[in-house]
């Protein structure tokens, strides 16, 4: 397996046609991106602990961050959204764990399960507000500032690039 090969290939079909929420995605995509050439590299399960906690901390505030856009634009199903979240959150909540408390942990299962759990978000959950927001013409800018903030905030705590050292 080569480390150039790329494990989720990010294309035109997961956009959401939000641009801030699709940039958000992509960095989803980049963690698991991260997470699958640790587990190529055999870089060890300090880093691949590391690299889940980043993928925790990034679903966690772009979930809230999400649903303050959704309240923001009075999404009519804003309340089955965010059970959808809850339960999303709470499925990569229990596969952390899981990998924190296994001897073994089945690296390439867990990835698979990932990427299947991060097309549910985008193609599954998110599609389904996109439409609205973008036919009723709602601005993201002020939600987009404020999501951009907080993401800053967050790095510099993380110290995200730290992982990315090691690739
Ligand atoms: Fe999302």
């Amino acid at each position: 397996m080569s480390n150039q090969e790329v494990f989720f290939k990010w294309t035109d079909a997961y956009s959401v046609n939000i641009k801030t929420i699709d940039d958000q995605h992509k960095e989803l995509v980049n963690i698991l991106n991260r997470l699958f050439i640790a587990v190529s590299k055999r870089e060890g399960d300090k880093v691949i602990a590391g690299i889940l906690d980043a993928l925790m901390s990034y679903t966690q505030t772009h979930f809230a961050l999400e649903e303050r856009l959704l309240q923001q634009a009075k999404y009519k199903d804003f309340a089955a959204h965010k059970e959808e979240h809850r339960k999303l959150l709470d499925q990569l909540d229990r596969l952390c764990k899981k990998h924190l408390l296994e001897d073994k942990p089945i690296y390439f299962e867990m990835l698979s399960f990932l990427k299947h759990w991060l097309k549910e978000h985008i193609q599954g959950v998110d599609i389904l507000y996109s439409d609205d927001l973008v036919k009723a013409g709602f601005s993201t800018a002020a939600w987009e500032q404020s999501a951009n903030e907080e993401f800053a905030k967050m790095s510099a705590s993380k110290k995200w690039w730290e992982l990315w050292k090691a690739a």
